[in-house]
């Protein structure tokens, strides 16, 4: 059996958000999500098993904290009871992008972590499976073990079984760019599971958004089937703002934006009514990602300099799921 495995995965932004859980114990999403792969940001994890070692050590870019080892631990732990042992682990691990400036860094941490930490067990998952024990790592990882176009299915079981990513199209078949715009480095006040659930326990709107959910799934299915731009702007701009819209009619409210969010997403909204195929999306922090063709790449990154507020600004194409290395 191979004692240490290596994976890479890449980080992945949604274009159908997810926000609220039908079970927080099981780390459940209350709707499905449809998001986007992305090949230039990448988190490279070995995970070595060492039959000596009484507690689980992890390195996040060369540096370690007791919340994040706890969290990668207990992660682990799903792992162990899988393959049935207890053996304790050395867990290192590298972004290549901002971690924690609201790139997604918990997506590609939690799906390499569950590729190589699986393959160091000497489990031989299939996607299916690693899509499962991800998304108990954190709700979008499940998402960056496949590439392109991603679907996150809510399903109907109560031990989430059904709970799964499932890939719609690859990154190959309809090229597209994201540009991420970084407004602020500051860690956020309120991470995605705390609120969630205050959302859920707060908002008068948490109803309308579950019922909402489907539709806007179908349509985003539709549209990438049918390579329809507008209609993939149009209702990924629609769920990304109902899901703004949602957290700030908490109580009390979740702002993630600060200006400079906001001036970005209308300075690609206007791009879009010059006739650049651009739209924005925002997730719970206030960095703005563009979603555009990849011949529009270029004036999208320029527009999105000159916003005031705008400190730095990523660019990648789709790319695919995550992967062993040597
Ligand atoms: O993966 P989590 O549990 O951190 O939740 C992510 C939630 C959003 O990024 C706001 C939306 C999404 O679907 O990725």
């Amino acid at each position: 059996m191979s004692k240490s495995a290596t994976a890479i995965a890449h980080p992945n932004i949604a274009l159908v958000k997810y926000w609220g859980k039908r079970d927080a114990a099981l780390n459940l999403p209350a709707v499905g999500s449809i998001s986007v792969t992305l090949r230039e940001l990448i988190t490279t994890t070995r995970v070595e098993f060492v039959a000596d070692a009484s507690v689980d050590t992890v390195t996040l870019n060369q540096r370690s904290d007791a919340r994040t080892t706890a969290r990668i631990s207990k992660f682990l732990d799903l792992l162990r009871a899988r393959a049935g042992v207890s053996t304790r682990a050395i867990v290192t691990s590298t972004n290549n992008f901002p971690t924690g400036a609201g790139v997604a860094s918990s997506a590609s941490g939690f799906a390499a972590l569950a590729l190589a930490g699986s393959r160091a067990l000497g489990l031989n998952l299939s996607s299916t499976e690693l899509s499962l024990f991800a998304r108990q790592g954190s709700g979008s990882a499940a998402r960056s073990i496949y590439g392109g176009f991603v679907e996150m299915l809510h399903g109907e079981r109560s031990d989430g079984q059904d709970c799964v990513a499932v890939p719609l199209i690859d990154e190959n078949s309809w090229p597209m760019h994201v540009v991420v715009g970084i407004t602020s480095r500051a860690a956020k006040d309120i991470g995605s599971t705390d609120g969630m659930e205050a959302t859920r326990q707060t908002s008068p709107y948490y109803d309308a958004w579950i019922k909402g959910a489907a539709a806007d799934l179908a349509i985003a299915r539709d549209a990438i089937r049918g390579r329809d731009f507008a209609r993939l702007a149009q209702v990924s701009e629609h769920s990304c703002l109902k899901m703004h819209a949602l957290m700030m009619s908490a109580d009390p409210g979740l702002i993630y934006w600060n200006g400079a969010t906001v001036a970005a997403f209308q300075t690609l909204r206007n791009l879009r009514k010059s006739g650049v195929a651009v739209f924005g999306t925002i997730d719970a922090g206030p960095q703005i990602k563009a979603i555009c063709l990849p011949e529009a790449s270029a004036i999208v990154s320029a527009a999105l300099k000159q916003v005031s507020g705008v400190e730095e600004v990523l660019v990648s194409a789709l790319g695919p799921g995550a992967r062993l290395v040597d």
